[in-house]
């Protein structure tokens, strides 16, 4: 047993799985690299075989990162195993993980295979799995409603057939921490080959228990934990790594364990992660949400000024909330500006397109004097979007509201690049917005969500607007930044169209 727990960030695999969560191949480098510098040790890029964009997302990640293993998910099948050998190879250190399930419900009726033919297909799985790479991870997918018995042959067989890593998700969010710790412990101690494998654990939250049972399992002896920034995921997400993290750190005493991780890369990459999902970050979510660090009830503040471990159990600066520094204003050159980018890790690509950002850049500067971190991240979220993905562009908008009289909007949008003039009345200036954007492109899609978060502190601040689209099934979410919220929503409004009208066909891994 070692003193070091493996963090593995599923964030662009399992987080993606959230609808609406879909990553570019450009947003999943700039994620990958914010994950390198939080020093993560597993990097899990996505699911290659789902489709070529899947595919090239983590070939793409593979080539850039050097300082964490990059990982990609695969089905017990053949076509899966290769593709995501390929899509590894030129990795500086790649897993496969391969899963199959186990429990009986999902061998009778998702499979349809008997539990011998599920045992053969993990053997082949990780047998082919290791002509690619040494370091092979196998799941038993549905663990905790598996028989242990079966899962102790499983087990026992991936091991010889060369499995480093065994991970026991728990897919369905269904475990409880002391009966998914002891089974963790049992499974270690039946199992005869175990101790030439790290045992890992996946936990969804479907009863808000995914932290509590990562731990349990922690003190049962597993070392991987798998999580996500932000707890994104699949239903109620996975365990969020930053409250793992930082549960481990604050509470040395019971873990007696370390971790690699940088924790003031912590909110960074919870930033980050969601300007590019366009999953907002609940206020009073712990570690990250706005509020985790903010005494204001009178009471606790006194104390905090007193002495601060009076009500402080973990210090803000040590998870990055001061890391959003002020980085840049109104007079700063290209240069600075192209370097402040590469220290973010930010790659645009080319000239032509840093020239574009820059301008962007001093188009917000004029507006709010101040330009922070978060900013650069939203104005190249904006820049990135690949031209050929962009059907609908916003050109120009004027919106009116005063107090006794109709809001209205009037816009002119590009749609397949003719320009085209709309406008419409609304209850307010957005819904006004919206509606004269529907005037011209029809798209027959729900609005599910709309949310405005300040990227930063203060009225100057940038707004940050996710809009939620969905249509025959699909589920999309457009992100829009502005000073003017107004337009800020158009564009965010317009991004989600873009996403809709852009084919993609994925396979889940769970089918
Ligand atoms: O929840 C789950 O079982 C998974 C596996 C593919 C590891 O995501
Ligand atoms: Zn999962």
């Amino acid at each position: 047993m070692t003193d070091q727990l493996i963090i593995f960030d599923t964030t662009m695999r399992d987080g993606e799985q959230s609808p609406g969560a879909s990553m570019t191949r450009e947003e999943k480098v700039r994620i990958g690299r914010q994950l390198e510098r939080l020093r993560v040790d597993v990097i899990e890029a996505g699911f290659p075989a789902a489709s070529p964009g899947d595919f090239e997302s983590v070939k793409a990640v593979a080539a850039v990162i050097k300082d964490s293993i990059v990982c990609g998910l695969a089905r017990a099948q053949e076509n899966d195993i290769r593709r995501t050998g390929e899509a590894i190879a030129s990795a500086v250190a790649g897993r496969i993980h391969t899963f199959i399930a186990t429990s009986p419900i999902h061998m009778e009726k998702k499979l349809r295979m008997t539990p011998e033919q599920v045992l053969d297909a993990a053997v082949k799985a990780v047998t082919l799995a290791r002509s690619y790479t040494d370091d092979v991870e196998f799941s038993c997918e549905d663990a905790v409603r598996s028989d242990p018995d079966f899962m102790c042959r499983v087990i026992e067989a991936v091991i010889k057939a060369g499995a480093r890593t065994i991970n026991i998700p728990d897919t369905v969010g269904y475990a409880i921490p002391f009966q998914y710790g002891a089974l963790i412990e049992s499974l270690i101690s039946r199992v005869p080959n175990s101790h030439r494998a790290i045992f890992s654990v996946h936990c969804h939250n479907d009863l808000g228990l995914a932290v509590a049972n990562s731990l349990a399992a922690v003190l049962g002896g597993a070392r991987q934990v798998e999580c996500t920034i932000n707890g994104l995921g699949e239903r109620a997400g996975n365990a969020a790594l930053e409250e793992i993290v930082m549960a481990l750190k604050t509470r040395r005493d019971v873990f007696d364990l370390d971790t690699r991780i940088d924790t003031t890369q912590i909110v960074p990459a919870s930033r980050l992660v969601s300007t590019i999902t366009g999953f907002p970050v609940q206020p009073n979510k712990a570690v990250v949400g706005a509020n985790a660090f903010a005494h204001e009830s009178g009471i606790h503040p006194d104390g905090v000024l007193k002495h601060r471990e009076t009500y402080e159990i973990m210090r803000a600066e040590d998870v990055g909330w001061n890391a959003n520094k002020l980085v840049l204003g109104k007079h700063s050159g290209r240069s600075a500006f192209k370097a402040r980018l590469a220290e973010l890790g930010i790659d645009l690509g080319s000239e032509v397109a840093i020239n574009a950002a820059f301008q962007r850049f001093k188009e917000l500067a004029d507006k709010k004097h101040e330009i922070f971190d978060e900013d650069l991240h939203a104005i190249v979220s904006e820049e990135l979007t690949e031209p050929q993905n962009e059907h609908y562009a916003l050109l120009s908008l004027m919106a009116h509201s005063e107090t006794g009289e109709q809001p209205q909007a009037r816009l002119v949008i590009a749609s397949g690049g003719v320009e085209q003039l709309t406008q419409s009345s609304g209850s307010g200036p957005v819904d006004a917005t919206f509606k004269a954007i529907e005037n011209v492109v029809m798209s027959g899609a729900e609005l599910q969500l709309y949310s405005v978060n300040n990227i930063t502190s203060g009225t100057e601040s940038q707004g940050e607007v996710t809009v939620r689209l969905s249509r025959g099934g699909r589920i999309v979410n457009g992100l829009g930044a502005d000073t003017d919220i107004v337009v800020a929503s158009a564009k965010a409004y317009l991004s989600a169209l873009n996403k809709l009208e852009a084919r993609v066909e994925r396979v889940s891994p769970q089918v």
